[in-house]
């Protein structure tokens, strides 16, 4: 699903991440560990092609991030990655069903408000459609974003931190959350994590190290 070799990324110079090589198949579910500043959040975002690496090649769902023009990268986002950041994100103006509507837009596919809604009444939001997202208790729009992630039946699910601060309940919860909606779609998981309470609840780990 993707492919990493000899990966790094540079920061006004200094370097933040290496990655000789990582491969995750098709629907596999990944940990991404590493102490604070190894440069996990950098990773997620060139996996998601936010950022384009420094050097070396990031190929996912086989498209060569590092090379694909602008253009083509938001569409390639928007429909091959969902992605749920540790702050959400969530557009405040709208109502919950029009985060969702508003990502089907930016990948260019076509509204689909009944799959809005079926990912919504999955995630036992259905009553919450109609709300702004300031109406919402944290753990529900945590899970708007879960929705808004999902709604494109994404190749490959990317989560930055999403148990911290989660007491243990709701920490299984989350992430039960995020296994069964990739498994849903058939996605690749990869859960970029300091929190050592969800380790031995996914088998594949990749551990970043000190970049140096
Ligand atoms: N936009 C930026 N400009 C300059 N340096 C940055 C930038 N973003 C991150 N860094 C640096 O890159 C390194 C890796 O940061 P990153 O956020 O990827 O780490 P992380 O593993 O996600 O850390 P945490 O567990 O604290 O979230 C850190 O040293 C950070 O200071
Ligand atoms: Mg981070």
């Amino acid at each position: 699903m993707f492919q990493l070799d000899n990966l790094q990324h540079a920061y006004d110079g200094s370097i933040v991440l290496r990655v000789e090589s990582w491969r995750a198949a098709q629907g596999e579910q990944w940990l991404m560990l590493g102490p604070s500043g190894s440069g996990k959040t950098t990773l997620l975002h060139i996996l998601a092609g936010i950022l384009r690496p420094g050097a070396g090649s990031a190929v996912v769902a086989g498209e060569d991030l590092a090379t694909m023009p602008a253009a083509k990268l938001d569409r390639f986002r928007g429909a091959n990655i969902g992605i749920v950041l540790q702050r959400l994100h969530l557009m405040d103006s709208l109502t919950v069903l029009d985060n969702l509507l508003l990502a089907q837009w930016l990948a260019g596919a076509a509204q689909d408000r009944a799959r809005a809604r079926e990912v919504l009444a999955g995630l036992d939001l259905a009553d919450k459609a109609e709300a702004k997202p300031h109406q919402l208790s944290f753990g529900q729009a945590q899970r708007v974003a879960v929705a808004r992630a999902v709604v494109n039946r994404p190749k490959l699910l990317l989560a930055d931190e999403p148990t911290s601060n989660l007491d243990d309940a709701r920490c299984t919860q989350v992430l039960e959350l995020l296994q069964a909606q990739a498994a849903a779609c058939g996605a690749t998981l990869v859960i970029a994590t300091h929190d050592q309470r969800v380790k031995s609840r996914i088998p594949n780990h990749h551990v970043l190290g000190a970049a140096a």
